[in-house]
This record gives C-alpha cells, sequence and structure tokens, in this order.
C-alpha cells in the first residue's frame, strides 16, 4: 500500500481542466460530436428550422413536449430553457409562498436549492444514504405545518425510494417534484423519472446523458391546470403572451434546441446501454477497492455520473491526473455551504457531510470504450497498490 496522504489544494476540485487536451487519455466527458452520420442529422435538423424560421415555439417544439411526455409517460410536458427554469417555474407553478418549507437533499447543484430561495421559501435538507439520495426514513421527522413540497434529487442518475417518498407526500398533504435533470431515462419498478411525482424537472444541457447542444430544459406535467400555468409562467406570466398576470422569467426552450434534442432521443438507449456495460466492468473490478454505487433491484441507474467513495479521494484523483484521466467531484459543496446560503439553514446532515469530503466521478460515457475503462481501472488499481 502507498501512503496516501490527502492533498487539500482545492485547484483540484478543478482538475478537469489542468490536463492540457492534447494530453488527456481518459476524458471525464468527450462532446465533441465524431460520428459523420450523426453530424449529418443534426445538420438536417438544424436546417429544417433555418428553413421554416420559427426559432422560438416551432413545430420541433412542440413534437418535443410530445416525445417527452410520451417516453416518460405523462400526459403533457412542457419545454424550457434549463434546468434551473425547469426547477424555478415548477416551484412557482405550486404557488410557494415566503415561509412555507420545502423539504430537499444537500447533495446536488445549487440550481435546486437556488430554485427553492428564489421562490421566497425556505429549503430544509434531509440528510442522504450511502446511495447519495435522499434517505425517506427520516423525511418525516422533518415536517412542520410550513411544510408544502418535497423536491427531491435522483442524484447520480439513479432514483430515489420513490414509494416511501410518495406515501409521506400523500400521508401529509404535500406536492413532490423531482429534480430529475441527471436521471431522464431511469426507473423506478419501471416508471420513468419525472412520472411519479407532481412534476418532474430536467436539465438537457450538453453534459446531461438526455442532452441538446446548449442549455435546454423540460418539465413533466400530469394535469392540464399546472401544464397551463407552466406555459405561462415560462414566458413572463403572460396569458396570450401579452397580458401578464404574475411576473415571471422568461424561460422557453429554442426550436432549434427541441430539433437536436429529438434527434439526441432517438440515440438515447443506446448511450443509456454503453454507460451500464462501462458501469457494470467498473464495478465488477472496483467494488473490493473504493465504495462504487449503491444499486437498488428496483431501480435502473442511468449513469450521469460514476461516482465512487474513498478515505484518499484528493490523492487519488492527483494519481489519476498523473496518469491523464479527467474526474470530477460532483459536488464540492453542500448545498448549505455555497456563500450564497451559509448560516442561513439549519442543517443535521452527517452522512453528507462526510460522503462530500470522499467522493469523486470517474469517466464514464458513450465516447470511450471498454478499453479506456480498463486505463481507469489499473489506474486506481496503482494507486492502492493493487
Ligand atoms: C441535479 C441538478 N439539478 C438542476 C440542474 C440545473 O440544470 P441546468 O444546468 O440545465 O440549469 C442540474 C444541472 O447540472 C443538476 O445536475
Amino acid at each position: 500500500m502507498r501512503d496516501t496522504t490527502a492533498i487539500t489544494d482545492l485547484s483540484i476540485l478543478n482538475n478537469s481542466t489542468q490536463i492540457p487536451t492534447d494530453d488527456i487519455k481518459v476524458r471525464f466527458l468527450d462532446l465533441r460530436v465524431q460520428d459523420a452520420a450523426y453530424r449529418a442529422e443534426i445538420h438536417d435538423a438544424i436546417e429544417q428550422v433555418l428553413l421554416h424560421g420559427r426559432f422560438i415555439m416551432g413545430p420541433e417544439h412542440d413534437e418535443f413536449e410530445n416525445a417527452v411526455a410520451d417516453f416518460c409517460g405523462t400526459p403533457y410536458a412542457v419545454g424550457v430553457g434549463s434546468g434551473s427554469d425547469a426547477l424555478y417555474l415548477s416551484l412557482r407553478a405550486l404557488e410557494l409562498s415566503s415561509g412555507d418549507e420545502v423539504i430537499t437533499t444537500p447533495l446536488t447543484w445549487v440550481a435546486t436549492t437556488n430554485a427553492i430561495v428564489l421562490t421566497g421559501a425556505t429549503p430544509v435538507f434531509v440528510d442522504i444514504t450511502d446511495d447519495y439520495n435522499i434517505n425517506a426514513d427520516i423525511i418525516e421527522a422533518h415536517i412542520t405545518p410550513k411544510t408544502r413540497a418535497i423536491l427531491l434529487v435522483h442524484f447520480t442518475g439513479q432514483m430515489c425510494d420513490m414509494n416511501s417518498i410518495m406515501s409521506i407526500a400523500q400521508k401529509h398533504g404535500l406536492n413532490v417534484i423531482e429534480d430529475s435533470a441527471q436521471a431522464f431515462g431511469a426507473t423506478y419498478t419501471n416508471k420513468p423519472a419525472g412520472s411519479i411525482g407532481d412534476m418532474g424537472c430536467f436539465s438537457m444541457n450538453p453534459m446531461k446523458v438526455m442532452n441538446g447542444f446548449g442549455e435546454a430544459g423540460a418539465i413533466t406535467v400530469k394535469d392540464e391546470l399546472t401544464r397551463d400555468r407552466l406555459q405561462s409562467l415560462r414566458y413572463a406570466g403572460t396569458i396570450n403572451k401579452e397580458n401578464c398576470v404574475t411576473p415571471s422569467i422568461n424561460g422557453r426552450l429554442d426550436t432549434i434546441q427541441a430539433a437536436i434534442l429529438l434527434v439526441n432521443l432517438q440515440r438515447l438507449s443506446e448511450k443509456i446501454k454503453k454507460r451500464r456495460k462501462l458501469a457494470s466492468i467498473y464495478t465488477s473490478a472496483l467494488t473490493d477497492i473504493v465504495g462504487t454505487p449503491i444499486l437498488h433491484d428496483d431501480r435502473n441507474h442511468v449513469y450521469y455520473s460514476y461516482t465512487i467513495n474513498c478515505d484518499d479521494r484528493d490523492a487519488l484523483m492527483a494519481h489519476m491526473r498523473a496518469d491523464r484521466i479527467e474526474t470530477k467531484i460532483q459536488h464540492p459543496f453542500l448545498m448549505p455551504d455555497h456563500d450564497a446560503h451559509k448560516d442561513r439553514f439549519n442543517a443535521e446532515i452527517p452522512v453528507a457531510r462526510n460522503l462530500v469530503k470522499r467522493i469523486t466521478c470517474i469517466p464514464c460515457h458513450e465516447n470511450m470504450n471498454e478499453e479506456d475503462a480498463g486505463y481507469v481501472i489499473d489506474s486506481i488499481k496503482g494507486f492502492y497498490g493493487y
């Protein structure tokens, strides 16, 4: 075993930018579209939009909304400009007001917490379990007369314990919003992410498994009234695009992104299959060496990230960087620790506090191959002296 003294240099948090591009052996993500046939499909899709010229709310936009609703098995979907818009607008659709509380997770991208705070409501952080998702067993202890909703996150691409969460919500009359930004295509007892709660919020930015080539997002919805509210809220809170009934943002999705998303949706199942294959290779090789993702038999993981955890995370990342492998901590700051949110909210979150010092994500994407995964495994094994 080698000495694995932890490195505390915070610059490692951005280690993916520190390997000169030409020197990278295994990229954390590879967003280049190198396949010529795929590029041609994208060009065609964009060309159609250029020809009809309806750059906002064009026909591909509506087609995309229908395709998302079909995929998720929900009556409706509403296209929006980003996952952040999806979260903010869905909370606005619940008509939260200041003083309301929303139960949520401390381990996520900050957009989840920001959305709650931007509505004027208060986030109440409930600790996570070893699978990185909110601990359903302790949610009830955090419910107060002010609690209005649960905003959960299917973190890393595996869904939360939805049966438990939905029965708690039903018992206490709470709304449930699924932050499915990382989990398009994931399932829980065969039900797709975004189809179980009142609304499902998706990010489709280029990093996501189901991605556009720019900012993009969608909300899945079950009833017409909420859909109509969201359609108004995503365009300045107007009715008939003119009369503002409640001030809101412009959070619409571009037609060009919708057209690209329709192409990418066709390729999604193949991408997920590749990610699952790589993940299973990692899990077989690494489970006795580092903490590998905890999987649940009733769920299908889409591996937005393959997140490992270990005692000497920073030193391992430095070692992998020396081996020219990009890794990334998603995410290094727990929600209550961001400067914007510090000291404002109480949070008893010991499991999250422990895990956030231990997690890192290793490359797991469709543009790498099994040989690359083998190289990553060898690097990790080398670090631990195997
Ligand atoms: C869990 C989670 N929620 C929300 C978002 C926000 O999505 P967007 O970047 O599209 O605004 C992200 C994006 O990374 C995310 O991972």
